[in-house]
């Protein structure tokens, strides 16, 4: 088999790459360890910036997001019971997020690649990448019980950050960034509307927690927790009690209940490799770099670094030009880092640290009141929390 970009990985990163590429002519195979309907259904993120929704629906896949999408204009910091609202478009000239499910902007892009004819090949794992300092790399991947070979003139890893493209770049070449945090966050699924119009991101001594939502039908909700914790240690009960305490509002505002339809416990770290390419192998998206889910970059990172790749790539095709596919990385790293730094301090300010002492929790209560307080601290929210646009 062979194709011009071998893409592994079927996440927003891998599917909006291929889609790109198929814009301008360049044709790619996409291989991806899961089912289509694991792919489909797997409840992730669901707030997108204003650039990814502006490139999703100038490339022709926003068309559903925008009918069931729900923009929101801003978002409520709360502390010491009571609330405070950034507004979004007042601090940032007028952007604004769109709270729309990851798997629904999947199943959106594998229906526009299907409906072209693209090849996404579902329950095919690749194995390992051999030949990427060459002009010919080839992906091994397992269709059944057979080890095949797809050659290609570049690899684009968009495995995720337990996929196999980073660890097939030779020891040495790599150098790991990490960090680890000392909880995690527990989600569930609610069934039953929105207690809230907007999503509320909550301090409180008990420890964070965070009100979102998936549909008028269907509440994400968060509660910080151990990060050896396990869903079995939650009953429904114990999850209402965290939420009403760290959620409580001194006017009487409540938070409506519902049936939970999941549970699960998802770590916190920080994470980037540098370099994000090797040879002929470009990485993008979480297998290059994860944030904690408190800023909501993940995804959006995962878009901006294929919107890059896809550039270069084109050029490469195009004209032969490798000065784009170069500067991938130096290029993609710039904002890679402001959006660690952003997630991490959201983080810092946010959670409660258990091995924080008297004056750090007293810092962390004095920048709670700055962001809501002053209008440039909550500007560099905001317009971090939209994204900043692309340079
Ligand atoms: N072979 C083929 N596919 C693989 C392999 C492999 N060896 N290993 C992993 N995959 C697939 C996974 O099954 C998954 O579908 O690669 C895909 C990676 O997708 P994501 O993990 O979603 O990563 P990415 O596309 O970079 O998107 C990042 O997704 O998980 C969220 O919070 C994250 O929002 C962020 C975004
Ligand atoms: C979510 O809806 O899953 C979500 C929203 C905002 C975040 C993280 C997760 O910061």
């Amino acid at each position: 088999m062979r194709t011009q970009v071998g893409i592994i990985g079927a996440g927003p990163a891998g599917l909006l790459l291929s889609h790109l590429l198929h814009r301008a002519g360049i044709e790619s195979v996409i291989l991806e360890a899961r089912s289509r309907t694991d792919v489909e259904s797997t409840i992730r993120a669901g707030v997108l910036e204003q650039g990814t929704v502006d490139l999703l629906t100038s490339t022709g896949v926003g068309e559903r997001m925008r009918r069931d999408g729900a923009v929101h204009h801003g978002i409520e910091l709360r502390f010491d019971g009571r609330g405070h609202r950034i507004d979004f478009p007042t601090l940032t000239g007028g952007r604004a997020i769109t709270l729309y499910a990851q798997h629904e902007v999947l199943r959106d892009l594998v229906k526009v690649r299907l409906d072209a004819g693209g090849q996404i090949l579902f329950d095919t794992p690749a194995v390992d990448v051999d030949d990427l300092d060459g002009h010919c790399p080839a992906i091994r991947f397992r269709s059944g019980s057979r080890i095949e070979t797809l050659t290609c003139d570049v690899v684009a890893g968009c495995d995720g950050f337990r996929g196999v493209s980073r660890t097939a770049i030779p020891d040495g070449v790599l150098t790991e960034h990490v960090r680890a945090y000392p909880f995690g966050w527990l989600g569930v699924l609610v069934e039953g509307p929105p207690s809230a119009p907007e999503l509320i991101y909550a301090s409180h001594p008990r420890g964070f927690a965070l009100a979102s939502t998936r549909s008028p039908t269907l509440q994400r909700l968060y509660v910080q927790c151990d990060p050896a914790d396990e869903v079995e240690n939650w009953p429904d009960a114990r999850i209402w009690s965290e939420l009403h305490a760290r959620l409580q509002r001194d006017d009487g505002w409540r938070l409506a209940e519902g049936p939970i339809v999941q549970k699960d416990i998802v770590p916190m770290r920080s994470f980037v490799v540098e370099p994000m390419q090797h040879g002929r192998l470009f990485l993008a998206g979480d297998a290059a770099h994860i944030v904690p889910p408190t800023g909501a970059k993940g995804l959006n990172l995962a878009v901006a670094d294929v919107r890059v790749l896809s550039g270069a790539l084109i050029e490469f095709f195009t004209s032969g030009e490798r000065g784009g596919l170069d500067a991938y990385s130096a290029t993609c790293l710039r904002r890679v880092w402001r959006a660690e730094h952003f997630s991490w301090w959201m983080t810092a300010m946010l959670h409660h640290f258990p091995e924080d002492d008297r004056f750090l929790q007293k810092l962390q209560q004095a920048q709670l009141h700055y962001v809501v307080s002053s209008r440039a601290a909550a500007a560099t929210l905001a317009e971090n929390y939209v994204g900043l646009p692309f340079q």
